[in-house]
């Protein structure tokens, strides 16, 4: 037991230290690692189970195990080009049963395994270039690998191909072959994997020292559906051109010569192979031609298919040579298309140039072309080019449109004279009825005249300075203007048929529904990158005008960057938020001005509610009574002041009044109809009568609660009650009153009237003459300076 513990212990260990030993690759992403060149001697560990995309290129692998992918299950694409790999597990690649994409090119390969390939059912392009294997294994290599699709194979060391080698592969796309130093290759292996659309060949040695063998290799390959490229070649001697007699035979219609040397001879030698051949059209790439030649120049007697020359970044070095290479009578006429980019070329006589009679497309863009050499190649405007459609000058070096030379050319569609530089443009021009395309981008021009033709479909005047555009271009579908300096959209009006707008990058403030709407025909604008002024309708526009809007945004929104206002500055516009006082200012101030009445009418309201104007009358007229000093006993003018309701005065005055006056000894009362002064503030009078009277009597009747006036005596008298807390208040109930009907702010009356007694007008005639006795022994002033005695003892009066 002890023993299995410690196996298991050991074990572990060593698992841990495996698993430790890989290194991390630190540039992961979701799905995809990138670990390219980071000194890498073993595949590091899988971040995840869902990688499908493992870049271990330029590191420094040797040996690749069996385990190492374990990990890697749901691979698609593995890159491991350009390190050292000698060894591969023959079951290092089983897990892969989804890898589309395998890249093992410029490694240390010695030999190739069908076993590593046993798996890869889904293997769709292989790279096995630029190893050191001699063969392509024992033969079947390639046997499982159904839905191949590209194949680069080959390197300095393959001396030899067999039959067997490409057994079981179909469907084949494109295949790129590396056998520079090939010395064996058994007929008939290639063409088991039938017609292959792109055929790369790189067979410098065969070409040079065994021409059989180059021969026995095209015409493996030769199809008219086959474009052939021949790269890292030397075609420096005519004799090493004889195998393109099996293009010939193969009717190949496409050849490209990319990154070769060849001489004028040897290429004047393949195209006497090609003499009378399907070909038509001849590609020369990023290569160099030499200008040597070895006996007189002999020109192909028919190249009656030929339609195409293509000549891009070919150094020339005697290249002023050059035209006299293509003023070959018989070669000219016959090309539709000619192509010469890139290739320092200054002139084309005239003469050569009219040879060109069925030329359609003439491509010089990017040459040392003047404006006296156009002058030249177009003969003055009297050029034979009756069938040129489009014309390519752009990048040379051009300083004026000169749009004479082409005023003759009827079929002329496009032209192309962007990175020239002109800086202005003429007022008039006299262009071909025809023209449809005109690139002018990036020439400098500051301004438009109208000088652009109004047969423009498509108009291409980006990158330049201008400010404004606003010529009239009825029939432009297509406008670019991006990069330059205007600050407005241009007027729709003026383009009825413009389907697309690129206006990117320039000095746009602004986008709104209306001036799109001024379009009649746009369909998609594409406005970024411009200096955005994010107003409130701009960012309303941007955020919710294009949804439905016939006009949809082509560009990325997030590139619709606010420059102002500073609040917003280099936010998206979709993202910049501003406050609602920038955006609806009126609204915000009158809904601030009808918030402020509210409050204010709601103030008013309460006031009225609660009696707070009546509360700060009373208290103002309390404190002023309170400044003035108290009368004493003997001022006093009034027994008492009598209060009540004008609607009892008719009690007051036919019964108290006689009752009290004309007593013995009579009795003062105060009355407000009688000894107010008139004309005085009401509260004045008020206050002076209580202020003079020994004792304040209320006749209290439902009349007198809701008497207004009467209001202020009793509370006057509140007030006073609580000032001085004594006795002066005398209570008369004509009627019975129930507590609760008195209005809340007179609490004092309430619990006057609870805590004490109050004498009550009797409904038993029999009660009245005690009732007179009680009230005047209560009004009653007395002779000496007690304490008064208020006599209300009884209740039930
Ligand atoms: C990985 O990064 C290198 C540059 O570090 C780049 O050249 C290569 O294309 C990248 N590989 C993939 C698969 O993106
Ligand atoms: C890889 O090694 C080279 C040379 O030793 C060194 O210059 C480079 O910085 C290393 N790269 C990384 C990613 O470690
Ligand atoms: C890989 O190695 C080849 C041959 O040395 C070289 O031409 C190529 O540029 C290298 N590729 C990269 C991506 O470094
Ligand atoms: C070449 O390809 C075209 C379609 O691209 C096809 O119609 C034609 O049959 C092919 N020719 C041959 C000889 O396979
Ligand atoms: C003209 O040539 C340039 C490349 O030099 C190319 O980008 C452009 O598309 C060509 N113009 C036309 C109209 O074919
Ligand atoms: C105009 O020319 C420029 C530069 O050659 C090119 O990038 C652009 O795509 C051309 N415009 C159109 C509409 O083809």
């Amino acid at each position: 037991m002890r023993i299995f513990t410690f196996l298991t212990f050991v074990l572990l260990l060593i698992h841990q230290s495996f698993s430790l030993s890989r290194p991390q690759c630190h540039s992961c992403e979701q799905t995809s690692c990138n670990c390219s060149g980071q000194n890498l001697t073993t595949v590091p560990a899988a971040p995840s189970k869902l990688i499908t995309q493992l870049d271990l290129s330029c590191n420094e692998l040797r040996t690749i195990m069996k385990d190492d992918f374990a990990a890697f299950a749901s691979l698609r694409s593995l890159i491991m080009n350009n390190n050292s790999i000698q060894k591969i597990h023959e079951q290092a690649f089983v897990p892969l049963t989804n890898l589309e994409k395998l890249d093992l090119s410029f490694n240390k390969l010695e030999m190739l395994s069908a076993g590593w390939f046993e798996n890869l059912v889904s293997l769709q392009h292989l790279n096995l270039l630029g190893n050191k294997y001699k063969m392509l294994g024992q033969g079947n290599l390639f046997q499982p690998l159904k839905k191949l699709k590209t194949l680069y194979f080959g390197g300095p060391e393959l001396q030899s191909v067999r039959k067997s080698d490409f057994s079981g592969l179909s469907g084949l796309e494109e295949v790129v072959f590396d056998g520079k130093n090939l010395k064996d290759y058994k007929r008939g292996s290639l063409r088991e994997v039938g017609p292959v659309k792109y055929v790369t060949l790189g067979l410098n040695g065969p070409f040079k020292e065994n021409q059989v063998l180059a021969e026995t290799i095209l015409s493996d390959v030769v199809h008219p559906n086959t474009t052939l490229t021949f790269t890292d070649t030397r075609f420096t001697k005519d004799t090493y051109m004889s195998p393109f007699r099996a293009a010939y035979h193969g009717g190949t219609t496409s050849v490209i010569f990319k990154n070769v040397v060849m001489t004028i001879s040897a290429f004047l030698a393949f195209m006497n192979w090609m003499s009378d051949s399907r070909l038509s059209m001849v590609t020369l790439e990023d290569s160099k031609l030499v200008l040597r030649l070895s006996g007189g120049m002999s020109f192909p007697s028919s190249m009656g298919h030929l339609e195409a020359i293509v000549v891009k970044n070919v150094d020339v070095p005697a290249f002023y040579l050059f035209p006299a290479l293509i003023g070959d009578e018989s070669l000219l006429p016959v090309l539709r298309r000619v192509t010469v980019q890139k290739c320092k070329v200054y002139l084309l006589p005239c003469e050569s140039a009219a040879t060109l009679t069925r030329l359609e497309y003439l491509d010089f863009s990017d040459n040392l072309i003047t404006d006296m050499a156009l002058s030249n190649i177009m003969c003055n405007g009297d050029s034979d080019f009756r069938l040129l459609q489009t014309i390519n000058i752009s990048r040379n070096y051009l300083h004026s449109i000169n749009s004479q030379l082409f005023t003759k050319l009827n079929e002329l569609k496009n032209i192309d004279m962007s990175g020239n530089i002109f800086h202005k443009m003429p007022d008039i021009c006299y262009w071909p009825p025809s023209l449809h395309f005109l690139n002018l981008s990036s020439t400098r021009l500051t301004k438009v005249t109208t000088c652009l033709p109004v047969s423009l479909r498509v108009l291409d005047l980006s990158d330049n300075d201008l400010t404004v555009f606003n010529i009239e271009l009825p029939s432009l579908t297509d406008l670019y203007i991006c990069g330059n300096k205007i600050s407005h959209l241009p007027d729709g009006g003026l383009y009825p048929s413009v389907v697309f707008v690129s206006i990117q990058n320039n000095n746009l403030h602004t986008i709104s529904s209306k001036s799109l709407n001024d379009y009649n025909s746009l369909t998609s604008l594409e406005a970024g990158a411009n200096t955005f002024v994010c107003s409130c309708d701009f960012i309303a526009f941007m955020t919710t005008g294009w949804t439905n809007h016939r006009v949809t945004i082509g560009d990325e929104f997030k590139s619709y960057i606010c420059e102002s206002p500073d609040s917003t500055r280099g936010k998206s516009a979709l993202d910049a938020r501003l406050s609602v006082f920038e955006c609806h200012t009126a609204l915000a101030f009158s809904l601030l001005c009808s918030g402020i009445l509210l409050v204010f009418l709601l103030v008013a309201g309460l006031c009225h509610k609660f009696s707070v104007l009546w509360y700060m009358k009373m208290t103002w007229a309390w404190l002023r009574a309170k400044r003035k000093p108290k009368l004493k006993k003997g001022e006093l003018e009034y027994d008492a002041f009598v209060s009540y309701s004008d609607m009892d005065s008719g009690w007051v005055e036919t019964y108290l009044v006689p009752e009290l006056e004309q007593a013995e000894p009579p009795l003062q009362l105060c009355l407000h109809k009688r000894d107010f002064v008139p004309g005085g503030w009401i509260l004045d009078n008020i206050m002076d009568a209580i202020e003079k009277s020994h004792r304040t009597l209320f006749v209290l009747s439902q009349h007198f609660i809701r008497s207004e006036w009467c209001k202020y005596e009793l509370d006057y008298t509140h007030f006073r009650l609580f000032d001085q807390n004594d006795d002066t208040v005398v209570l008369i109930l004509l009627e019975p009153i129930d507590k609760d009907t008195i209005p809340k702010k007179f609490c004092k009356l309430r619990r006057v009237m609870n805590s004490r007694t109050y004498l009550e007008w009797p409904d038993d005639d029999g009660q009245i003459p005690r009732f007179w006795h009680s009230l005047r022994t209560a009004i009653k002033r007395p002779e000496t300076d007690h304490k008064d005695h208020l006599e209300f003892d009884n209740t039930d009066v």
